[in-house]
């Protein structure tokens, strides 16, 4: 299989604070492969630089083969872009916004309007083609500029979370139609600091913390990672001044008026927690939640650090 993107030991500095810090991966044509890490990581920063906005301190990016700093028309010629806080003309149509994106990639003609109306069907918009951008709703707002990065037909597809801020019915849209793109030949990166969203959508995962790649994996693996650090989250009337030692049990940490328990068996742990506060008459439990895996965790397992 050929690389679709390469990245090779990317830095980008600003003033003194190095946001990217050596990044190197590649991803594979036809590939699903998501960027995840928290707010602040260099998923912007890196995604701005493996799509030509930005220009690295040192390092390399190819996409398709093409050096993005050498022969950057042919490069960008085969992606497609929804930036972090991207929009749309508000003052266009939605099938203005995507002609005029057309235009912008030096296409025109009967063939344009064409596919973008089969884009605005795709995508649930071909009623509203003709009302501006300004009367839609976030959601549908984001639909147009995702058609809008499609009009090239891209062979890979850059997305910077393209879900942040969007309900759960919209999600679900974008991810079936990352999915169905992805079918139909389209590569994908996309970032996200959402573990669930990560999980679903792709074939492969790297996390980033603090500009540098602390893993690259499939998330059936990561998953592996993960399943050891579920946790419940306890809270009891009176507050106890240490935990009791139970089987099972990875480690606790007190956080405000409740207690966080990471666990191998959550089901277990639950029993003796139950059983604990039968033996104790004078304590009850006030919330209990139990907690899956979360990205948070996981960077404490993977960095090794403390959050
Ligand atoms: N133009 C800039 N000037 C100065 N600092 C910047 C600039 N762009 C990014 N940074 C810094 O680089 C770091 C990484 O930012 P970046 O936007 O890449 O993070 P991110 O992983 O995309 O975060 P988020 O999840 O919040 O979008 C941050 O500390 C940010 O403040
Ligand atoms: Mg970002």
């Amino acid at each position: 299989m050929s690389d679709a993107i390469v990245a090779e030991d990317l830095v980008k500095t600003f003033g003194d604070f190095r946001a990217v810090n050596g990044v190197s991966f590649s991803v594979d044509s036809g590939e699903i492969f998501g960027f995840l890490g928290p707010n602040g990581a260099g998923k912007t920063t890196t995604v701005r630089m493996l799509t030509g906005v930005l220009e690295p301190d040192s390092g390399k990016v190819q996409l398709h083969g093409y050096d993005l700093l050498r022969q950057r028309d042919v490069a960008k010629r085969r992606i497609g872009v929804v930036p972090e806080l991207a929009n749309a003309y508000l003052d266009l149509t939605a099938l203005q916004n995507i002609t005029f994106t057309a235009e912008l990639y030096g296409l025109a003609g009967r063939e344009v309007k064409h596919r973008a109306e089969e884009l605005l069907d795709m995508f649930g918009l071909l009623d509203r083609r003709h009302d501006k951008v300004a009367t839609f709703s976030k959601g549908m707002t984001q639909r147009v500029i995702l058609a809008m990065s499609l009009i090239n037909e891209p062979q890979t597809l850059f997305l910077d979370e393209p879900t942040g801020g969007l309900d759960v019915q919209s999600s679900r849209l974008i991810h079936r139609i990352i999915r169905e793109l992805n079918e139909e030949g389209t590569t994908v990166f996309i970032t996200t600091h959402n573990i669930a969203e990560a999980n679903a959508l792709c074939d492969r995962v790297a996390i980033i913390n603090e500009g540098e790649i602390a893993a690259v994996d499939s998330p059936e693996s990561l998953k592996a990672t993960f399943e050891s650090s579920r946790s419940i989250e306890v809270s009891f009337t009176e507050q106890l001044a240490d935990f009791p030692d139970m089987e099972g049990i990875i480690r606790t940490e007190r956080r405000g008026d409740k207690w966080r328990i990471y666990t191998r068996k959550p089901h277990d742990s639950l029993m003796q927690l139950t059983g604990f506060v039968r033996e104790h008459p004078e304590l009850q439990i006030e919330t209990v939640n139990t907690r899956g895996p979360d990205l948070e965790e996981v960077f404490v397992r993977l960095t090794g650090g403390e959050m």
